[in-house]
């Protein structure tokens, strides 16, 4: 059955046509890649940025979306921010911010999660911010109830909170305060750290995330001249401080797309270079990309992966928050469990809906089974909450060509790579969501050898 005759039969509704990635499978993915600086540090670098009059400068990032979205926003509140991809520098001078237009900060709406973020420098130059609806992927339901119960506890009011977004002021500055998380939330520890490093006092904030992003995060504040220290147990303590100046600083590599591209190597038996890429941040991928039986080569400038022929092996694993396995490892990796021979067990978490991208999966022929239960032995918060939060996969299966749409940026990095693996034609619809978090997607597929096209990028 040919990919357009399979997309009649999925339901799937239109969409822009020029928005399509063409892939012809079967080809293994070989040569190298050049990963650059972490989506999810690199914005929050740029929002920090924001605390300080004076010139920051960032390098090391990507050419992705989220960076255009936060340039938006900090140039809507009369910041000046130069980028320059080729060279992959950013510099933003906060000398001068003042409030953005209601309605201009309205068209950034679900655009991204990062604007959450700007409360608590806009607070601290301007007394006052608003914050647009938020975007991000459909992975769950990604609510902001522990950012805005942060920002209370540290003396923030928020006027208004509705789907047309967020009024927050602090008439009277914001002050240190004991927080303890419900659950180590990424963005809420980087909302703490953002909103408490001026704050009047010491904050202890217990339950944080410690993720490496984060503590790259820390590392700005820190040059920036914040006082912020971290305990083993995961307790932040935050001295306030009274201002702070503008930081120069190379961002950490982006192990997501890291391991996306080793997954990628498994999935479609191939030999990838993923230059940039750096081992520390990794270990538990590692492991896991070991155990079922990949190969790979730490060298100094990059990481090798590589499948070394015959079968792969099933493994399970459980996502949690670091050091434990990313989330967002999870969804490309799923896709190369499907060539794994024998049962494999995925427990995600950290979202309650991460598992809807398998639904394509299936489609092209792979079989996975998804259950309410908690497989594996995590404390989970969606223990006995009727979310489908489990998988089986059962494999090897040969994967065949499809229509198919992009889900969320990961889950659509999946598709993309089941559409490799696959014999005959898929189209991968809603592609330009991989741009996301995907620095030149398209480029680095026919670098790697791949028989695709995408109208758009041509
Ligand atoms: N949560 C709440 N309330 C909140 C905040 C979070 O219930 O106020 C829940 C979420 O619904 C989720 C869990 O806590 O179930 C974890 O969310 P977290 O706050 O840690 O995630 P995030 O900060 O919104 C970042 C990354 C995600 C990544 C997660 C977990 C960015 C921009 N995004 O999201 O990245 O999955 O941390 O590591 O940093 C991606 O890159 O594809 C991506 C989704």
């Amino acid at each position: 059955m040919s990919g357009t005759e399979q997309g009649t039969t999925t339901g799937r509704q239109g969409g822009d046509e020029k928005d399509v990635l063409h892939v012809w499978g079967g080809t293994p993915l070989r040569g190298t890649i050049h990963v650059r600086g972490a989506k999810n540090f690199v914005s929050k670098a740029m929002v920090a940025a924001l605390l300080a009059p004076g010139v920051s400068e960032l390098r090391n990032v990507p050419a992705i979306r989220d960076v255009h979205v936060v340039s938006d926003l900090l140039r809507l509140h009369g910041v000046e921010v130069d980028y320059e991809p080729r060279e992959g520098v950013v510099r933003i001078d906060a000398t001068n911010v003042s409030l953005a237009d209601v309605a201009d900060v309205h068209t950034l709406s679900g655009s991204s999660r990062i604007p959450i973020l700007f409360s608590g420098p806009l607070l601290h130059r301007l007394g006052e911010a608003f914050i647009p609806s938020l975007g991000g992927d459909r992975i769950g339901g990604r609510p902001i109830d522990f950012h805005l119960a942060t920002l209370k506890k540290l003396g923030a009011i928020v006027d208004s909170d509705g789907p047309d977004g967020t009024h927050i002021t602090a008439p009277h500055g914001l002050h240190g305060a004991q927080i303890r998380l419900p659950y180590p939330s990424v963005g809420a520890t980087e909302q703490t750290l953002l909103a408490a490093v001026e704050a009047d006092g010491k904050t202890e904030l217990t339950n944080a995330a410690v993720e490496p992003e984060i503590m790259a995060l820390v590392d700005v504040l820190q040059k920036m001249g914040a006082i912020i220290s971290v305990d083993v147990d995961r307790t932040i303590h935050i001295e306030g401080v009274r201002s702070l100046s503008g930081y120069r600083h190379t961002a950490l590599p982006d192990r997501i797309e890291t391991a996306s591209w080793a997954s990628a190597a498994l999935a479609t038996r191939g030999d990838i270079f993923v230059k940039g890429a750096q081992q520390h941040d990794m270990i538990t991928y590692l492991n896991v990309f070991r155990k079922v039986g990949g190969r790979f080569e730490v060298r100094d400038d990059g990481i090798r992966f590589w499948h070394p022929g015959g079968d792969l092996h099933p493994v399970a694993i459980e996502t949690n928050v670091h050091p434990g396995f990313m989330t967002d490892w999870q969804q490309p990796l799923v896709c190369a469990l499907t060539q794994a021979k024998g049962l494999s067990i995925v427990h995600e978490t950290v979202y309650e809906n991460r598992f809807g991208f398998t639904d394509s999966l299936i489609r092209m022929g792979a079989t996975i089974q998804l259950y309410k239960e908690c497989l594996g032995s995590l404390p989970c918060r969606f223990k006995e909450k009727n979310f489908v939060h489990s998988a089986v996969i059962f494999g090897p299966t040969p994967l065949h060509g499809a229509d198919i749409d992009v889900p969320d940026i990961r889950g659509g990095f999946s598709h993309v790579i089941a559409a490799l693996a696959a014999e005959g034609e898929s189209r991968v619809h809603g592609i330009s969501l991989i741009d996301r978090g995907y620095e030149r997607f398209h480029d680095k597929l026919e670098a790697l050898g791949a028989h695709v096209e995408w109208p758009a990028a041509e």
